[in-house]
C-alpha cells in the first residue's frame, strides 16, 4: 500500500530538484519526505559498482513509487510509460527523479562510482514487479 500525501502530477514521471546548504566545507542536501516527495518513504536501497556496460532495472511497478537520486557520479535512465520514452541524465545529488507506478524503466551508462539512491513508497514486493515488457504493454493500455 502506497501513502500518497500530495496531489502531485502521478502519472508521469518528473524531476525534483532539493535544497542544499553550502559553505567552505562542501555541500549538505536535505529531504523532508512528507514535504518534498509525492510518496512517505517505506523503503530505500542503492546501487554501486554497477559496471559500465551493466544495465539496471528491465521492468515496471505496479503500485511502487520511487525517487532516484545520484548521489555520486552519473547514469541515464530511459523511462517508458508505454507512449512514449523519455531520457534522463541524473548527475547531480540535488536532483531526484521521481517515477510513478507503471513506467518501465532501464538504467545504463554508469560512471565508476557512480552511487544511485532509491527512495521507494513500499516494502520489497516480488509481486509488484512487472518484468515481461509485451505485459507491460497490455497493462499500459498500449496493446489489446
Ligand atoms: P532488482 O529490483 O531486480 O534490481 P534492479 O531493478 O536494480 O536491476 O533487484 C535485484 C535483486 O535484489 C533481486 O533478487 C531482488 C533483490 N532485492 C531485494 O531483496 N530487496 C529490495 O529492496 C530490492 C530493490 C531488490
Amino acid at each position: 500500500m502506497n501513502h500518497i500525501v500530495k496531489p502531485y502530477p502521478l502519472t508521469h514521471p518528473y524531476v525534483l530538484e532539493f535544497p542544499q546548504a553550502s559553505d567552505m566545507r562542501g555541500h549538505l542536501t536535505y529531504i523532508e519526505p512528507s514535504h518534498d516527495l509525492p510518496f512517505l518513504v517505506r523503503r530505500l536501497y542503492y546501487l554501486y559498482a554497477v559496471p559500465p556496460h551493466a544495465r539496471r532495472g528491465g521492468h515496471a511497478h505496479r503500485t511502487l513509487f520511487q525517487c532516484l537520486i545520484a548521489l555520486a557520479g552519473s547514469f541515464d535512465v530511459m523511462v517508458d510509460d508505454g507512449f512514449a520514452v523519455t531520457r534522463y541524465t541524473l548527475a547531480q545529488p540535488t536532483v531526484g527523479l521521481i517515477l510513478p507506478p507503471m513506467v518501465w524503466r532501464e538504467l545504463e551508462h554508469f560512471r565508476p562510482d557512480s552511487i544511485c539512491l532509491v527512495l521507494a513508497s513500499d516494502e520489497y514486493d516480488a509481486g509488484d514487479y512487472i518484468r515481461d515488457h509485451e505485459e507491460f504493454r497490455r497493462l499500459a493500455g498500449v496493446t489489446p
